[in-house]
This record gives C-alpha cells, sequence and structure tokens, in this order.
C-alpha cells in the first residue's frame, strides 16, 4: 500500500484520563492521519502535517475520526439469540443459549453466523474484539478464517466445558487436543490470537479447570478467557459446587487461572477482597453494562474496580447484551454508573472502549490509540447522523458532541469502519476495496 493521508477532525484518548488527566484527550479539529502499509506514520494538524509529508495524497473525510473499538467480550454463536425474552443466567442459558450453540456443530452453520457477525461488528465500528465462539473446533476455524479474510483483530479459542449439557460437552482430553490443534494452526497468523477458553467454573470439572490452567502456563502469548461473578444464582451454585472455596475468585485462583493474561466477563458481585487480588494478579474485567442489564445481573461498580487499579474494557457481551454497538453500551455504562453515584465521562468512556479494552486484552501496543506505529483501525463518526443527533449537537462543545454519540448513537452513526487504512465498511454503500 502507499503512503496516504486522511484528513478530518481526530479524536483519540490514549490514556485513561482518571489517571492522567485533561492531557488524556488528543484532539484536531482538523487533523491528518498518515496511513502507510496499513500502520499509523503519523497523526497531527492538518498544516503541519500537509508541510511534513509534500505529495501526500490525501482523502478528506467527513465526520470525527476516533479509534476503531474494542469489544472486550462478545458470543458470535449467541448472535441469532440476542433478544431472548424473560430469565436470568442460569435459567436464560439453558433455554435461549445452549440449543443455539448445539447447531455450531455444523460448520456451514459457523462459517454463515461468523461472516455475519464479523459484519456487524465493522458496522459498528468494531475492529478488534475478545471472542466467545463455542465448544466445537470448527465454530473457531470458522470464526478465524473469516477475521483472516477481514484482517481484522480478533482473539477467541475453543470453549472448555465437560460439564456442559450433553450434546455441549467435550472431555479434558479433547478440549487439550483441539485447543493445542487450534494455537498451532493460528498462532501468528494475520492479527489473530488465542485465548484459553473455560466457559465458567460451573460448566467445567475441577480436572478440566487445572488442565486450562497447564495450558496457559505452557503457551506463554495466549490469554485467559471466561465469566466470573455475574449472578447471584451462579455465585450460590458455585458456592455449593465448591464448598471449601472462600470466594468465587479463589475457584480460578487455585487452577491457576488468574493471572496477567487473564479476561475475566462482569465480575459484579466481587468483593472488595477479591478486587484487590484481582488488582495484585493484574487480571483485567470485561465491564457489560447492557447484558448486565438485560439479564438482571447486577450493577458493576466502575469506581471500586478503579479505587484497585483494575484495568477495564468494555464488552457488549452480546447475546445477552443487547447491541453489537460500542457507542449504545457507553450509554448504558453512564447508566450503570449513575446508579452507583458515580458520573462516567465521555471522554473516559471513549478511552476504555478504545485503549483502554486494548490495554486489558494485551494488545494496547498494536490498537486503541492510532499512534505512530499501531494499526491503523478507525471508525468515522456521524454525529449528525440521526435528526435528533443533529439537533443535539448542532453548536455542542466536543465534549457534548462525544456524549450525545455515545447516549443517542449506535450503528447508525458509524459512517465508514477502517481495517488497517482500508475501509471495510461504509453505511452509504461505496466500493470496499
Ligand atoms: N456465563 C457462562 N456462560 C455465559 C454466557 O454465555 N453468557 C453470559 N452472559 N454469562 C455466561
Ligand atoms: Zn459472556
Amino acid at each position: 500500500m502507499t503512503r496516504k493521508g486522511f484528513r478530518a477532525e481526530i479524536l483519540t484518548v490514549p490514556e485513561d484520563p482518571a489517571l492522567a488527566g485533561p492531557e488524556a484527550v488528543r484532539h484536531e479539529s482538523d487533523g491528518l492521519l498518515v496511513v502507510e502499509d496499513g500502520l499509523v506514520v503519523a497523526r497531527g494538524p492538518f498544516e503541519t502535517m500537509a508541510a511534513r509529508f509534500p505529495g501526500l495524497a490525501v482523502e478528506r473525510l467527513a465526520g470525527l475520526i476516533v479509534p476503531g473499538f474494542v469489544d472486550a467480550h462478545i458470543h458470535f454463536p449467541q448472535t441469532e439469540r440476542i433478544a431472548s425474552h424473560g430469565a436470568q443466567l442460569l435459567e436464560w442459558l439453558e433455554r435461549h443459549i445452549f440449543p443455539a450453540e448445539a447447531a455450531f456443530a455444523d460448520r456451514d452453520h459457523s462459517d454463515s453466523v461468523a461472516g455475519f457477525f464479523l459484519g456487524e461488528l465493522l458496522r459498528n465500528g468494531t475492529t478488534s474484539a475478545l471472542v466467545f465462539p463455542t465448544v466445537h473446533e470448527g465454530s473457531v476455524e470458522a470464526l478465524f478464517e473469516a477475521a483472516l479474510a477481514r484482517d481484522m483483530r480478533i482473539i477467541s479459542g475453543k470453549v472448555l466445558m465437560d460439564l456442559g449439557p450433553p450434546d455441549l460437552r467435550d472431555s479434558i482430553e479433547e478440549g487439550r487436543a483441539a485447543t493445542e490443534r487450534l494455537i498451532g494452526r493460528w498462532r501468528g497468523r494475520g492479527r489473530l490470537g488465542y485465548a484459553v477458553t473455560p466457559r465458567f467454573a460451573l460448566t467445567s470439572s475441577d480436572a478440566q479447570l487445572a488442565d486450562a490452567g497447564g495450558m496457559l502456563r505452557e503457551h506463554p502469548d495466549v490469554l485467559l478467557h471466561t465469566h466470573l461473578s455475574e449472578n447471584l444464582g451462579e455465585l450460590a451454585a458455585v458456592a455449593e459446587r465448591f464448598p471449601d472455596a472462600e470466594d468465587y475468585l479463589s475457584v480460578y485462583e487455585r487452577y491457576g487461572l488468574a493471572g496477567p493474561r487473564s479476561v475475566f466477563a462482569h465480575s459484579i458481585h466481587l468483593n472488595d477482597g477479591e478486587m484487590g487480588r484481582l488488582a495484585g494478579c493484574g487480571c483485567a474485567i470485561a465491564f457489560c453494562p447492557t447484558s448486565n442489564l438485560f439479564l438482571g445481573s447486577g450493577l458493576f461498580d466502575l469506581a471500586l474496580a478503579d479505587r484497585h487499579g483494575i484495568p477495564v474494557g468494555i464488552g457488549t457481551d452480546v447475546g445477552a447484551g443487547t447491541s453489537f454497538s460500542l457507542l449504545a453500551t457507553l450509554g448504558e455504562a453512564y447508566k450503570v454508573c449513575q446508579m452507583r453515584g458515580a458520573s462516567l465521562d465521555p471522554f473516559r468512556a471513549l478511552h476504555l472502549a478504545t485503549a483502554g479494552g486494548a490495554r486489558a486484552l494485551r494488545i494496547g501496543d498494536k490498537v486503541g490509540s492510532l499512534e505512530p506505529g499501531q494499526e491503523a483501525d478507525f471508525v468515522l463518526l456521524d454525529s449528525e447522523a440521526t435528526p435528533l443527533l443533529a439537533r443535539r449537537t448542532r453548536g455542542a462543545s466536543l465534549f457534548d458532541r462525544l456524549f450525545a454519540l455515545q447516549v443517542l448513537g449506535d450503528d447508525r452513526a458509524v459512517a465508514a469502519t477502517y481495517v488497517a487504512g482500508r475501509p471495510a465498511h461504509r453505511r452509504d454503500g461505496g466500493a470496499i476495496e
């Protein structure tokens, strides 16, 4: 690819404003993003950059460029079960989710849903994601193949669940063999990453949890992805299954699953001791507000996680989550924080959905900030996407525009999504290279 410039308003939040203050916000009202071979070469005010790169081919984009969104927790096989009515976590899994996941034994079905799923991510401006597939090896193959074809930064790994329902169950040996095959086959390809993925404490035997810990130790480049402390019924079942465990987190700790490469979805009902231990081991949390509200799971305490200095990313958690849009998810995160008596600043929210999420997934050196050397994944936001957004943002400050995009925006506000400097989605049609 030749060197190219994109001229637009540009906003990035590489550091957490809660720690770094207002300096964390980088904004150019007339900026230029210079891209070569899929990487950011430079970024800055248009006049300065144009002088530095004379003769550069420049495309003018109407809208606000922000880094591509990072979804820190989502389930691709639940795409067609989003908006399934009427139950909390454990019953919802039995009634709606396990039957849907059983269909992924079929590779054609996996391919079809994987393609649609990645298309939805791109329509919503999401360019990186940590993704649950199913227990089936073929579901991971389908997702990785489709992601490789789109050059997306996707992290996933076969779900381990030897105590799952009969048609959705592996064994310790099958789980390990498939995990090793997948790591061997996909390691280092494109922008893909692997995560050892025990579903949660209740669907794996003690021996499988221990084996997952072993694989995590043996492969220093993979993540650990699971669910933690989401729902009170789940907590009671964990306490019953592990009567000698001090708390939920200690189950993962005893099997070597809590460490600096671990990402725990939800983490709502943790006590202060568990939060402290998460911080101590360098674990990250995926905060999934739409899911937590939809399933009635509870209100995540972001301020408590902040007090402990735990890295936090934002997850849509589709299909318990109700939107693929990180913008809409940030709007719900704001409301959850309000219910906890805290106010989520829109710049901080953008940080959590970009650089912060990337850091939680250990890809912060590659994406999330549009800093020189990073991959050029970015989104063009349209703050006039709907009549109401246009009215609300007319003449508004950047702060107000960004907040309105989070409260009122969704895929309609994503005018285009660029992956490694190339257009991967255009809302209003037009050629995709
Ligand atoms: N805990 C275990 N499995 C799941 C799942 O599929 N979705 C959610 N939200 N929580 C889980
Ligand atoms: Zn989940």
